[in-house]
């Protein structure tokens, strides 16, 4: 037989395009697109159903190092078999470099933890924490020859924040070497003032960490981070946008011909401040950094998606039980906002709710929904063609969506390794029913029929290309 497996009857979109044609897969490539491509050991009927690239999250946090006592809810297993649920085929979690530690170490740590145990494909992202010079002057370089092409800095948190200069100096090593560079930016001297103010007043519960880092805090940091990268000359991916004000400074810096990109996520459109001030510590299940706004800072991100000045809508999947001691009710958390676990669960609903909340509802098209949650994820870190798109010779990384599927979003249909989701009861029309990786299926209709240990390290390329707006 010429395939392995065809995928007969669907309706296939790309970033770019929407057709009918079958799909032939070989060796958990793609063979063919085309009609009437004949048998093959298995044929999966796609009537009715919407064929897309797999899913490709860029932006996920697993068995990270999360503080004294505290322990992330999904380790490689958990969190790979959530984002399979959720109609991912390719998950590029973060390598945290502890103080001290070379980067060499971390990402022994991190692989040794994924080896074996992975649902669907994985890529690490660096983040640098300790730019010494033997880090940047020796490790770094030689790191992104080897495939890790992609890092990110924080402005914030204790004990990983960099200083302008470390920043400059990590920026200069990006430029030098082509690595991507992913900013979390937040002020941190202005959080810690804010936060100390109002732990003083008494105002410790977890809605008090949306108070502790309101807008300007993340629109400066989101300025001074841009000015940073203008005099390095060097790409920029400002992660995890949250609002207005810093959707603007990326479109400026963008108008201005600068190399910067942007990321949004679910939480900021479908969440705001006011989860937070739920009864008892029910307000921690939403404690995350940027904090959810308001109504008006999530017309401002559907406006970043719609208008090309986000290029990747990603998860920010950083999980934490919620019943749980070394979760979101650790208790020292219950003395101030500051100890809560910051992070929430998401790589299972971020295709859903943006597939729902985006292509459903008009805001979106399919091929901007392709291109935001899969294409450009492959463009800009360095995985494309290989992932991202359906094309002859790339993996066959598919997910089947049947797109008039009623679901309400429930725990149980998430399957990672936490107690709740932030999205309980949230409606959403559109599914994803199959979720393929190289060929294989992975997720057959709510039921896991891949196995641990399928998915595989993805060393990677650099960006082919610099981003300019057709990458957006
Ligand atoms: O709250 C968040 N986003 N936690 C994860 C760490 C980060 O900043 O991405
Ligand atoms: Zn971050
Ligand atoms: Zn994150």
């Amino acid at each position: 037989m010429p395939f392995d497996t065809i995928i007969r009857g669907g309706t296939i979109a790309t970033a770019a395009d929407t057709f009918a044609c079958e799909i032939g897969i070989r060796d958990g490539k793609i063979a063919a697109l085309g009609h009437d491509l004949g048998a093959a050991e298995t044929v999966i009927d796609a009537t009715d159903r919407l064929v897309l690239p797999g899913g490709i999250d860029s932006h996920v946090h697993f068995a990270q190092p999360s503080g004294d006592g505290i322990v992330m809810a999904d380790g490689f297993a958990t969190g790979t078999r959530s984002a399979a649920f959720g109609g991912n085929t390719t998950v590029l979690p973060f390598c945290l470099q502890e103080k001290g530690q070379t980067l060499r170490e971390a990402l022994r740590r991190y692989h040794a933890l994924a080896d074996g145990e992975c649902h669907v494909d994985v890529a690490f992202h660096l983040i640098v924490t300790d730019p010494t010079e033997q880090v940047l002057g020796q490790e770094l370089p030689a790191l992104v020859e080897d495939g890790y092409t992609s890092l990110k800095v924080f402005m914030t948190y204790e004990g990983l924040a960099l200083s302008d200069r470390e920043l400059l100096e990590t920026m200069s090593v990006a430029r030098e070497t082509g690595a991507v560079l992913m900013v979390h930016a937040e002020n941190f001297d202005a959080i810690r003032f804010l936060t100390d103010r109002l732990e003083r007043a008494g105002n410790t519960a977890p809605r008090f960490h949306a108070t502790s880092r309101p807008i300007p805090v993340e629109r400066e940091a989101t300025h001074r981070a841009i000015s940073l990268s203008e005099l390095i000359d060097v790409p920029i991916m400002i992660v995890h946008v949250s609002n207005r004000g810093a959707m603007e400074e990326i479109r400026r810096a963008q108008q201005r011909g600068l190399k910067v990109m942007g990321e949004t996520c679910p939480q900021y459109l479908v969440l705001t401040e006011k989860d937070l001030d739920r009864l008892n510590m029910e307000g921690s299940k939403y404690v995350c950094s940027p904090p959810p706004r308001d109504l008006a800072s999530q017309q401002a991100c559907w406006e970043g998606l719609q208008q090309n000045v986000f290029s990747v809508f990603s998860s920010d999947h950083c999980p934490f039980r919620y019943d749980d001691p070394h979760g979101k009710l650790a208790p020292r958390g219950r003395t101030s906002f500051r100890w809560v676990p910051n992070g929430i669960p998401g790589v299972a609903t971020r295709l859903p709710i943006l597939f729902s909340e985006g292509v459903v509802k008009g805001r979106i098209d399919l091929n901007r929904f392709v291109a935001l949650t899969a294409t450009n994820h492959a463009k800009i870190y360095g995985l494309y063609p290989r992932k991202g798109t359906i094309a002859v010779g790339s993996d066959a990384d598919i997910v089947l969506w049947d797109p008039k599927r009623k679901v309400t979003i429930r725990h149980d249909l998430i399957h990672d390794g936490a107690d709740y989701t932030p999205y309980e009861g949230l409606d959403i029309t559109g599914w994803p029913v199959l979720t393929m990786v190289r060929g294989r299926v992975v997720i057959d209709d709510g039921v896991l029929v891949g196995e641990k240990g399928y998915g595989t390290y993805l060393p990677r390329a650099k960006p082919a290309a610099r981003p300019d707006a057709s990458q957006r």
